[in-house]
């Protein structure tokens, strides 16, 4: 948790669905104590009193209120995504020797052809220590795109990204929107990340890897044709948009990626060592939900 300590016009203005998104992710709201009424004095003291402690934050976070329905829906020619089935983790690492091209036609095929491609691909190095292949989760009518960077241990095992602790701050911040990685159309939102397998001990993405698996992430998006892609993170925002600026010099504005709008945010493990900046999250959801215009 956050606080959130902005100008009393700032918190007055708030209604009850800001406030709930705002504890959905975290952030507390916190309220000046309502002044209060004054007595008049019968003689002025002595020495001014000292200003009221601040009201504990805690005692400010709103029961969240459910988010209100919002039906958009969009034409989709897909039908719904296959479900995931990892690869037992007894099965087989690949050998260097077992390194191969990518398949050929990445850009033609369909969700069940591409989930195949990337859970035989054995074109970089990560296949050799990787559990399951990591595909992506959501419905294919939803209209949101979540990009993160690269499974960690949970997803290696479960084959499903984002299902560690930055993936329950995730779908917080996905609910406080009214969305959810189940939800179809203007309530969804398919999570993918730039990386289909696992870093060794979870370390940074090299940048052969992204380039093998770019083109995985470029047919997610060519078939899913979301309204909207999320960038969560450095390594997103480099593969999308071919940057290395940082985080905070991008955000706040809308890029574009192959005509799609892409707002770019914090990645929710970097999230989670840097509460302060929920603040600045919910600021560029809301800034998505306005380019939605949701
Ligand atoms: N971090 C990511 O970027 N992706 C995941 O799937 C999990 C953690």
């Amino acid at each position: 948790m956050t606080d959130d300590r902005r100008s009393p016009s700032f918190v007055a203005a708030l209604d009850a669905r800001q406030r709930a998104m705002l504890a959905e992710m975290g952030v507390r709201v916190w309220t000046p104590r309502p002044a209060a009424m004054p007595s008049a004095p019968a003689t002025a003291p002595a020495h001014p009193a000292p200003p009221a402690p601040a009201v504990p934050a805690a005692a400010f976070v709103e029961p969240r209120a459910p988010a209100p329905p919002r039906v958009v829906p969009i034409a989709r020619d897909a039908g719904p995504a296959p479900a995931v089935a990892p690869r037992p983790s007894s099965a087989p690492a690949a050998t260097s020797a077992e390194l191969s091209v990518r398949p050929a036609g990445v850009d033609q095929m369909d969700w069940t052809q591409l989930r195949e491609a990337v859970a035989g691909c054995r074109a970089c190095g990560l296949c050799r220590s990787r559990n399951n292949t990591v595909f992506g989760v959501g419905e294919v009518s939803a209209d949101w795109l979540v990009v993160g960077e690269a499974p960690g241990e949970n997803e290696d095992r479960q084959g499903e990204p984002f299902v560690g602790a930055a993936g329950q701050l995730l779908d917080r911040m996905l609910h406080a929107v009214g969305r959810s990685r189940h939800g179809q159309g203007a309530q969804g939102a398919y999570i993918a990340n730039v990386l289909k397998c696992r870093p060794p001990a979870n370390r940074n993405p090299q940048p052969q890897e992204m380039a093998q698996c770019e083109p995985f992430l470029v047919r997610q998006v060519e078939l899913l044709r979301p309204r909207l892609i999320l960038a969560m993170g450095r390594f997103a925002v480099q593969s999308l948009l071919d940057s290395t600026e940082p985080i905070g010099r991008l955000r706040g504005r809308v890029h574009r990626y192959h005509d799609v709008p892409v707002i770019v945010t914090y990645h929710p493990a970097y999230l989670l060592r840097n509460p302060i900046d929920k603040r600045k999250a919910w600021a560029d959801l809301c800034l998505a939900m306005e380019t939605t215009g949701q």
